[in-house]
């Protein structure tokens, strides 16, 4: 079908890995399977005009950022084109504008390469949907989480909700190392609408990219055990999500995100992405559980901020603990309520 000139519209989530991605081989394959939550407040809307113009080898884009022109931005949005290249050569029959805004606080440490990226390959794929009506929702999904990897891998887990499994895994029907698909179980009750305080303890810029610290897990003294032991942790995070044991979740969880830590202290060279307040809100944290008899845990994903992570009938007292004794330890007091979503959505 031609079509000369077309605008689409998609709001796509960040999301939070319980058990952890960490380590890739070419091109985008995890070395592991992972499973996160995907969020619900903090999203990118991003925005895609398609205007034909003559074919060509060039892929042409604008890049707007909160309505500015962003050029820092288009070297990772020009490599992710080249990347998807073969699997959507209409790219080269328009020119692309993409208008991005993120609901978050810029450069607040949450990164938005997921929601970013996802949100881009939605477009994709609604320009791809107006050249071939008969793609399905499931095609399209499955399409623009194979993209979104290739563009950042744990992208590939913010276009479903509310768990997302990316990585092949023989507990996981369907699952898949080219693309992320909904947890296929049923969740036990008590992990419904679970939510997440992120605290942001460092907006500042990393000062290790994931890219490198993926790169370090090659050669890593102890890549192979962390790798076997993700892959049971899925299997048993799978089996918790099912029967509702959150004792165990939170000690699951805990251990994940220490470990990711661990990798990172014990690459060659190694190096730290906490910083002293982010430990001190995970002993604060532990204090609470035991005084409280509460089921909060913490995560963290690349960086020093913390996912304070709790069922909803803690929300009062939790919301009031972070209030009272966690935000102290936050940038400017800084935090963000969020909790579980449902993914993609097309404005
Ligand atoms: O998607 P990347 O390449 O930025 O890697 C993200 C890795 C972690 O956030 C640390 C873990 C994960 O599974 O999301």
């Amino acid at each position: 079908k031609y079509i000369d000139k077309i605008s689409f519209t998609w709001q796509t989530p960040s999301n939070i890995a319980l058990v952890k991605y960490w380590g890739k081989s070419n091109p985008q394959i995890p070395k592991n399977a992972s499973i996160s939550f995907t969020l619900n407040n903090c999203h990118t809307v991003t925005t895609v005009d398609f205007e034909k113009k003559e074919k060509s080898k060039v892929i042409d884009f604008d890049l707007f950022f909160e309505g500015k022109q962003k050029e820092d931005f288009k070297p990772k949005i020009a490599e992710f084109f080249k990347r998807i290249q073969e699997y959507c050569p209409y790219i080269f029959d328009y020119k692309m504008t993409i208008n991005s805004e993120n609901s978050f606080p810029h450069s607040s440490g949450i990164a938005s390469s997921a929601s970013g990226l996802s949100a881009i390959a939605m477009c994709l794929m609604s320009l791809e949907k107006e050249i071939n009506p008969d793609l399905s929702e499931e095609f399209m999904n499955k399409k623009a989480s194979f993209l979104a990897r290739l563009g950042s891998g744990s992208a590939s887990r913010s276009i479903e909700g509310p768990l997302v499994v990316w990585g092949n895994h023989p507990a996981i029907e369907g699952s898949s190392d080219l693309f992320g698909v909904k947890f296929p179980y049923k969740v036990h009750d008590v992990f419904q609408n679970y939510q997440d305080a992120i605290l942001l303890v460092d907006k500042g810029e990393k000062q290790v990219s994931s890219t490198v610290g993926h790169n370090l897990m090659h050669n890593h003294p102890y890549a192979k055990n962390r790798f076997l032991q993700a892959n049971e942790n899925l299997a048993t995070i799978s089996k918790i999500l099912q029967e509702g044991n959150v004792k165990e979740f939170v000690s699951l969880v805990e251990s994940e995100a220490l470990t990711l830590h661990a990798m990172m202290l014990t690459s060659n060279p190694y190096f730290i992405l906490m910083k002293p307040n982010t430990l001190e809100i995970i002993n604060k944290i532990w204090e609470y559980r035991q005084e409280k008899n509460s089921n909060i845990c913490f995560t963290l994903d690349a960086g020093a901020n913390v996912h304070v992570l709790y069922p909803e009938n803690e929300k009062e007292t939790v919301n009031e603990f972070i209030n009272s004794e966690l935000a102290k330890y936050c940038q400017k007091y800084q935090y963000i309520c969020d909790s579980v979503g449902f993914g993609a959505k097309k404005f």
